[in-house]
């Protein structure tokens, strides 16, 4: 029989490659815009799509494909897929939860403690022969004993919060409604509020309109001139340009982020900062985190050929 048709958006390792290939019979695609250009039999035959990125995906491109059953999402965020659209078409879209609520954890504290840990000036300092010539590193900031904010409690935001309150730290939350969480952790039905209570802030919210914009410039002046904000959703959920002017004016101590509005082309801005950790939007950026994303797009693929019911759906 012969293998159907799969529309790869993206650009995929060689082990995703070579286990889609063994099913199906492959067409890359670099982006969304670029299904306008494949040939009209395949895209009236074509069921299915792996979208990997976060170029928009929306009803135009999905108009292009009038068989598509299913998007398949490399990552747990869909904010790049119009997911209403999808639906309205009867197409149905999976993401892959979980395999990297570890990863992303790991980089929210990892960012934290070099935010405020000065790790990264750290390895400068001596690699440049400072630390001989000048001495000691200036001092810089404990973490420990900290009030830590998280905005969003959803599967990575409950990873970091474990991990902080590891760290010693008193654990405040701000999501939709209070969350069953170990005994003292703190609930603020708004994000203001939480700001206003913490001392360092962790963005874990869901991307997308719904959240654009949720951490305001009036959460951010809330946090204060000694607050750290770390980002590791999307870029979209701080007003980056308020995020910008407290780093430029000291209304917060400092940041680290690994998501931005436009990447990977970010506001040079920041570039400028001596107080920010920046990094490429690697959270769920190891090897055997992204062995498993592309597993569970690959489980979704197979559920939905197989006409069976779809491992982690979205819609
Ligand atoms: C990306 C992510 O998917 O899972 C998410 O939501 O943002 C990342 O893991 C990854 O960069 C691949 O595009």
């Amino acid at each position: 029989m012969a293998k159907p048709n799969l529309i790869a958006i993206g650009s995929y390792f060689d082990w995703d490659v070579s286990a889609m290939d063994a099913r199906y019979t492959v067409h890359p695609v670099s982006s969304p815009e670029a299904l306008a250009d494949l040939p009209e039999d395949l895209r009236n035959d074509a069921r299915a799509i792996a979208f990997k990125g976060h170029a928009p995906l929306g009803a135009a491109q999905m108009d292009l494909l009038p068989q598509l059953g299913l998007i398949a999402n490399y990552g747990v965020g869909f904010d790049a897929i119009d997911v209403a659209a999808a639906s309205a078409r009867g197409i149905r879209v999976t993401n892959t939860p979980d395999v990297l609520n570890d990863d992303v954890a790991d980089l929210a504290v990892a960012m934290l403690l070099a935010q405020s840990r000065k790790i990264i000036e750290g390895s400068d300092w001596v690699r440049s022969g400072t630390w001989p010539q000048t001495g000691e590193l200036p001092l810089n900031r404990k973490v420990c004993g900290r009030r830590a904010g998280i905005v969003g409690l959803g599967r990575i935001g409950r990873e970091i919060a474990d991990r902080l309150a590891a760290f010693k730290m008193e654990i405040h939350y701000h999501s939709r409604a209070p969350k069953d969480t170990p005994e003292g952790w703190i609930y603020h039905a708004d994000p203001v509020s939480l700001a206003a209570a913490v001392d360092d802030l962790c963005v874990a919210l869901v991307g997308g309109a719904e959240t654009a914009g949720y951490v305001s410039k009036e959460v951010i002046h809330a946090l204060g001139p000694d607050g750290v904000i770390i980002n590791i959703s999307r870029g979209s959920t701080i007003d980056e340009a308020a995020l910008l002017d407290a780093l430029e004016s000291g209304a917060i101590r400092g940041a680290g982020l690994d998501v931005f509005y436009n990447e990977p082309n970010i506001d040079p801005r920041f570039l400028k900062l001596d107080n920010v950790v920046l990094q490429p939007h690697q959270g769920s950026g190891t090897v055997e985190t992204r062995k498993a994303m592309g597993e569970l797009q690959r489980a979704n693929l197979a559920a939905f050929f197989a006409g069976e019911a779809l491992v982690t759906p979205v819609n």
